[in-house]
């Protein structure tokens, strides 16, 4: 996952972000790179692929000395690792050098403007046409003010992004800016030296004092402070935060909680879970890990998705990724069902587990089986290094990044987001999707980090899930809706709820309300129903109006531009516009900061909540493979920390 990390002061500026970056490691990479403005004034760049000790050992061989430099550790999206792809990406001249966390998704567009006007590229990134943006700007129009070319350049720019600009022309500064979700923007303060960084614990030996980049805003950094604006460049206040000198806790900087900080993390972890397996130029997507041969993907007869809890609903919506994208029947089984129902399993079936932490014994017990039968196994996992990872044949790794909430929130979008990919690979290998569709479906797919940040973003500003945590806390109950692709948010939704709320929920499919669950609507339960504007909506907007007629409250998942669903429901959680593929990556995301603000008012320990763990390495009512003891998912809750600490390992924390 990219990391960015600046410094602007009176100390060399080399060791101190190559400090910053080896904090930043465990969350991966793949090669890294710095500039520094040297003491002659001129930006010294050194990059280099693969881990951070081969930039250091580049530096040592060329060392560069200067008081003012950026760095950036890259997870590929354009362009495969290597030196000229690495960060930072400079103008033509070596005027400007530019470092970028997120996905430029107009970038071919913008490449071609600037090609016309005689830029060449010597990258395949979406970087390089920031840095070219911004020098043709300073050039053209901005009356060679820096930061109006930056201003100028960003409002040019489609996509998340959070960027950090140097010139040569302005050795005291550092220009930071940040659009969108992509990853956050911290501002460090010290005596007479500043700091950035994309996550706080590349800065915290040297600071605790910080304040927080939100979507459009800029600030320009210099040793003796910084200056905030918005886009338009009017000036704006920052709050200083001291943090915490626990370093758990001060990872969760400004936000009250892990999962708080998890959810509007998710414009990041799903610009990550994109990174290097799209390649945008040729409208192909590569998925190495998984390790099935082209001739394996054609003779495939079907997949059995397993898992349990929030990723077997990610699985089901998988379901309709891998069949409507692959035309691949797809079954898909709890793991603590399909181990024991002596399931048909054949060679040229694909187990896909789901797991977020690799180690729940149901879903690892079945693969186990399931390799017994012959099949091929896979998972789709977010603990790099754990057993799921191991014991398969291929694997995916969700590239969420470290979740410490119990309850999953960016994990679980991030492997709906795998199992598109998934889907749009297993499509692509056996000549499904031609090469016209795949390229509108990865550019789609490209927008999805941007649309997350949006709705975060709205979310944050609006106040509007504390108000509605205001107004619903005291129910006892709830039931969850959706239809087609959004079944599953629906009973993710609820689940959600449940868990860190401790109040009932159930998520139906919307058409079986009729059959039975009618009958509990009534003005003491309120119904929330997934309806975004797609082929099942009439049938969701008839659901709100038979629960209306029975003195039902309606929150309704829909778009803020939708005047029916405005009118009909009584609350709207607004999502926005997207295909019907992937409205459940969206969806989900409004279910689960509702269910968060309904905890934080109902004073729940949100990231622990009574009897869950993280991870679920002992069978109910079974003994413990590690340490023998007796326990299930409840008897577990004192060891909540041993298992978390154990997760938090296996991601280098
Ligand atoms: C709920 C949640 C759980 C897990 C389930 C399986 O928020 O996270 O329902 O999904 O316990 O765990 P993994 O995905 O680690 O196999």
């Amino acid at each position: 996952m990219c990391g960015i990390v600046g410094y602007v002061g009176t100390q060399d500026a080399a060791p101190i972000v190559l400090h910053g970056l080896r904090q930043l490691e465990y969350r991966g990479y793949d090669s890294a790179g710095l500039a520094v403005i040297d003491r002659a004034g001129q930006v010294q760049v050194r990059r280099e692929a693969g881990k951070l000790i081969n930039l250091e050992q580049a530096i040592a061989a060329e060392p560069v000395y200067g008081a003012i430099g950026v760095g950036h550790t890259r997870w590929a999206t354009h362009g495969p690792p290597s030196r000229r792809n690495a960060h930072p990406h400079s103008s033509p001249d070596g005027e400007l050098v530019v470092v970028q966390n997120g996905i430029v998704e107009n970038f071919m567009e913008l490449r071609r403007m600037l090609q016309a006007e005689g830029y060449v590229f010597q990258s395949d990134t979406d970087t390089e046409v920031i840095v070219h943006l911004i020098h043709h700007h300073l050039h053209n129009g901005s009356a060679g003010d820096l930061e109006v070319a930056v201003r100028e350049a960003l409002a040019e720019l489609q996509g998340p992004s959070a960027i950090v600009v140097l010139s040569r022309r302005h050795p005291d500064r550092l220009i930071t800016a940040r659009l969108g979700n992509a990853g956050g923007v911290t501002v460090g303060y010290g005596d007479g030296e500043m700091y950035i960084a994309s996550d706080i614990p590349a800065i915290l030996r040297h600071t605790r004092r910080l304040a927080f980049l939100e979507s459009r805003q800029m600030a320009v950094v210099t040793a003796d402070g910084v200056r905030f604006t918005d886009l338009k460049g009017e000036p704006i206040w920052k709050e200083v935060v001291a943090i915490d000198w626990n370093p758990m806790a001060a990872e969760k900087g400004e936000y009250r909680h892990f999962m708080q900080k998890e959810i509007f993390e998710q414009g990041r972890s799903l610009t990550d879970t994109l990174r290097s397996r799209l390649d945008f130029a040729e409208s192909v997507v590569t998925l190495p890990s998984l390790g099935l041969t082209p001739q394996q993907v054609r003779e495939l007869t079907k997949v059995t998705i397993v898992a349990c809890g929030t990723s077997y609903y990610a699985g089901l919506v998988g379901k309709y990724y891998l069949e409507r994208l692959a035309r691949i029947p797809v079954e898909v089984d709890y793991a603590s069902e399909f181990r024991y129902r002596q399931p048909i399993v054949e060679s040229t079936h694909l187990v896909l587990a789901i797991t977020q932490s690799g180690e729940t014994v149901d879903t690892l017990a079945t693969l186990e089986e399931a390799r017994a039968h012959g099949a091929y196994t896979a998972a789709i996992v977010n603990a790099i290094g754990s057993q799921a990872a191991r014991v398969t044949d291929g694997h995916i790794y969700m590239q969420a990044g470290p979740e410490i909430g119990v309850a999953s929130s960016k994990a679980f979008t991030a492997s709906i987001t795998d199992l598109y990919l998934l889907g749009l690979y297993l499509g692509q290998e056996r000549g499904v999707l031609d090469v016209e569709l795949r390229t509108a479906l990865i550019r789609e797919l490209s927008s999805l980090p941007g649309l997350a940040g949006e709705l975060l973003e709205e979310a944050w500003r609006s106040g509007r899930y504390r108000q509605l945590a205001e107004r619903f806390y005291t129910y006892h109950n709830f039931l969850y809706l959706g239809r087609g692709i959004n079944y599953p948010i629906a009973r993710e939704g609820a689940l959600k709820l449940k868990e860190i709320s401790y109040i009932h929920a159930e998520g139906y499919p919307a058409g079986e309300m009729k059959h039975g669950p009618i009958a509990l609507i009534d003005a003491s339960m309120p119904t929330v129903v997934v309806a975004p504007h797609d082929s099942v909506y009439d049938k969701m907007l008839s659901q709100v109006e038979q629960v209306k007629a029975r003195n039902g409250v309606v929150l309704a998942v829909a778009h803020a531009d939708d005047p029916v669903m405005a009118q009909k429901a009584d609350f709207v959680l607004p999502v926005p516009r997207t295909s019907e593929l992937l409205a459940p990556i969206l969806a989900v995301i409004p279910l689960q900061i509702f269910a968060y603000e309904m905890a934080v008012r109902r004073g729940a320990d949100v990231d622990q909540p009574r009897n869950l763990a993280k991870s679920v390495t002992v069978e109910k009512g079974g003994r413990d493979k590690e340490t023998g003891r007796q326990g299930d998912r409840e008897t577990r809750r004192q060891g909540d920390r041993e298992t978390k600490r154990g997760a938090s390992r296996s991601y280098g924390l």
